[in-house]
C-alpha cells in the first residue's frame, strides 16, 4: 500500500512551486497525497525564513503536528525549506518530534532519507547545491483550478540585499536549461493551462550558457510566449537593478506577455537602499518607471515595501511615502523589517528604529497604499479588459472570476462553461481588493 503524504506550505510562490516538486518525487517513490493531516504517514511542512513572524508560524504549527502524532505514533514529520536550510541541526535539537529537516537542494533525496529514519533517530540534509536546478523533474499541480502554473526558471540569489535572508537558505544563482522550461510549458498548454508563471529569486538575472548557446531573460521570456498565443506568460520576482529596456521592450511588443511588472523598491530614500545594498537609487528607480510608463502605458506595477530599516529616518519615510505617490503602485506588499540572524544589516547596522514608530511608519504606508489601490480600481470603472477565466467566485457560484493583464482580480456574472477563456468584461464597480464587472458579448 502507498504511504500517505501530507504538505503544508509557507512562504513565496517559489516555495509553492518546490512543491510541487517535492510532491512530484514523492509520487515517483511510492507515496500518494492526502489533503487530510490525520491520515498522513509523513507531514512535511515547506518553511520560509524570510521573516520572524513566518518562523514563529511554522514553530506553532510544529506543536499541532506533536498532538497529532501523539495520537499516531510513528507519523514522521519533517521540516524542509528556508527555515530547515537557515536553523540546520538546531531544529533538530529543540524540536524533539521533528525526524527530518531538508533544505531547499536536498528534495531528491527526501525519500531515501525517510527510509532511513530509524525509531528514536533524526535526518538532515541541508546541503546547497550550484547545480540543483530540478529541470527534469515534471512538478505534481497542486493547484485545482488547471489553469494557471507556475515554472521555476532559475534558483537561488546573488545580490545580498543587507536584510535578507534568501542568499544563505537558497544558495548560488543558477539558469534552468531552458528546453526544459519550453517544454514543461508546452505540456501544460497541452494539458489546458492558459497562464504560466515563470519563477525565481531574481527572474531578470536569469542567463544560461551552454557552449555556444546563451540565452537571457528577455529571449527566454520570448521564447516561451511563442508557445501558444492563448498562453499568458507572467513573471515574478524583478530586482529594479535588472530590468532592461530590452526586457521592458519584450514586455511592450508582445501579446502574451500580460503589461504587470512587480518591481519591489523596498523604500523611497537613496540613504536606505545603499544600506539595503540595493545597488540603485531612488532617482534610478523613478526613470525605471518612467521608461515602463512610456513604452507599456497601461503597465500595472506592484512593489514591496519595508517600513523601518535600520537607520531610517522620519525624512527616508516620508520618501517612501512620497514615491509611492509619485508611482501611484495599484498594489503592494508591506512589511515591517525583521533582523535576520547572519545578514549583512546584521552584521553592520543597529535593528535601531524602535518597534512602536515601526508599527506607526507600516501603518501609514499600508494606508497610502490603500488610497492608491482604490484610485487605480476607480480607474478602471467602465474599462474593458481581456480576462481570463479561472473559475467560479469563491464567494457567489453563479459568478466567475479570472485576471485582467494587470493582475487584478475581476469578478462577473457568467456560467461555468468559460472557464479556461479569454473574455471581455466591462468593470462596472470595485471592492477594496477585487473589480466588479459584467461580460461584453
Ligand atoms: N524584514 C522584512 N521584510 C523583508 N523582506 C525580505 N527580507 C525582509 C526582512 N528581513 C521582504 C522584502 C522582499 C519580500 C519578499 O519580503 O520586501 O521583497
Ligand atoms: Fe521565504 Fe525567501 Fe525562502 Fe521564499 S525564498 S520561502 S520568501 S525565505
Amino acid at each position: 500500500m502507498k504511504k500517505k503524504l501530507y504538505i503544508e506550505t509557507y512562504g513565496c510562490q517559489m516555495n509553492f512551486s518546490d512543491s510541487e516538486i517535492i510532491a512530484s518525487v514523492m509520487q515517483h517513490n511510492d507515496y500518494e497525497l492526502t489533503k487530510t493531516m490525520s491520515e498522513a504517514d509523513v507531514i512535511l511542512v515547506n518553511t520560509c525564513a524570510i521573516r520572524d513572524n513566518a518562523e514563529k508560524r511554522v514553530l506553532g504549527r510544529i506543536q499541532e503536528f506533536r498532538k497529532m502524532k501523539q495520537n499516531k505514533p510513528g507519523t514522521t514529520i519533517g521540516v524542509v525549506g528556508c527555515m530547515a536550510e537557515r536553523l540546520k541541526e538546531d531544529l533538530l535539537k529543540t524540536q524533539k518530534d521533528v525526524d527530518l529537516i531538508a533544505g531547499p537542494d536536498s528534495y531528491r533525496h527526501l525519500p531515501e532519507m525517510l527510509e532511513g529514519i530509524r525509531e528514536g533517530q533524526q535526518m538532515a540534509n541541508v546541503i546547497l547545491s550550484e547545480e540543483e536546478t530540478y529541470e527534469n523533474i515534471e512538478p505534481v499541480r497542486l493547484d485545482a483550478k488547471g489553469i494557471s502554473a507556475f515554472i521555476s526558471i532559475m534558483r537561488g540569489c546573488n545580490n545580498f540585499c543587507s536584510y535578507c535572508v534568501v542568499p544563505y537558505t537558497r544558495g548560488r544563482e543558477r539558469s534552468r536549461n531552458p528546453e526544459t522550461i519550453l517544454n514543461e510549458a508546452k505540456n501544460l498548454y497541452d494539458k489546458g493551462y492558459r497562464e504560466i508563471t515563470l519563477l525565481g529569486q531574481n527572474v531578470n538575472s536569469y542567463n544560461f550558457q551552454e557552449g555556444e548557446k546563451y540565452l537571457d531573460f528577455p529571449e527566454l521570456l520570448r521564447q516561451v510566449a511563442a508557445v501558444h498565443k492563448d498562453l499568458r506568460i507572467r513573471f515574478a520576482t524583478s530586482h529594479p537593478k535588472d530590468i532592461s529596456d530590452k526586457l521592458i521592450q519584450t514586455i511592450a511588443e508582445t501579446e502574451n506577455i500580460p503589461n504587470a511588472i512587480h518591481l519591489p523598491v523596498q523604500s523611497g530614500s537613496t540613504n536606505v537602499l545603499k544600506r539595503m545594498n540595493r545597488k540603485y537609487t531612488r532617482d534610478w528607480y523613478l526613470n525605471r518607471i518612467e521608461t515602463i510608463r512610456k513604452h507599456i502605458p497601461d503597465c500595472g506595477i506592484t512593489t514591496d515595501i519595508i517600513a523601518g530599516f535600520c537607520g531610517e529616518t522620519e525624512p527616508d519615510h516620508q520618501e517612501t511615502l512620497s514615491l509611492m505617490k509619485q508611482v501611484g503602485y495599484d498594489f503592494a506588499f508591506m512589511f515591517k523589517y525583521s533582523e535576520r540572524p547572519g545578514t549583512l544589516a546584521e552584521k553592520r547596522f543597529d535593528d535601531d528604529v524602535p518597534e512602536d514608530v515601526k508599527s506607526r511608519r507600516l501603518q501609514e504606508i499600508i494606508q497610502l497604499q490603500q488610497e492608491l489601490s482604490q484610485q487605480s480600481n476607480a480607474n478602471d470603472l467602465n474599462k474593458t479588459f481581456t480576462v481570463l477565466v479561472e473559475g467560479p467566485s469563491k464567494k457567489d457560484a453563479k459568478k466567475m472570476m479570472g485576471r485582467n493583464q494587470q493582475n487584478k482580480v475581476i469578478v462577473f456574472p457568467a456560467s461555468a462553461d468559460i472557464k479556461g477563456q479569454y473574455v471581455q468584461v466591462k468593470v462596472t464597480g470595485y471592492t477594496s481588493a477585487t473589480l466588479l464587472g459584467e461580460l461584453i458579448s
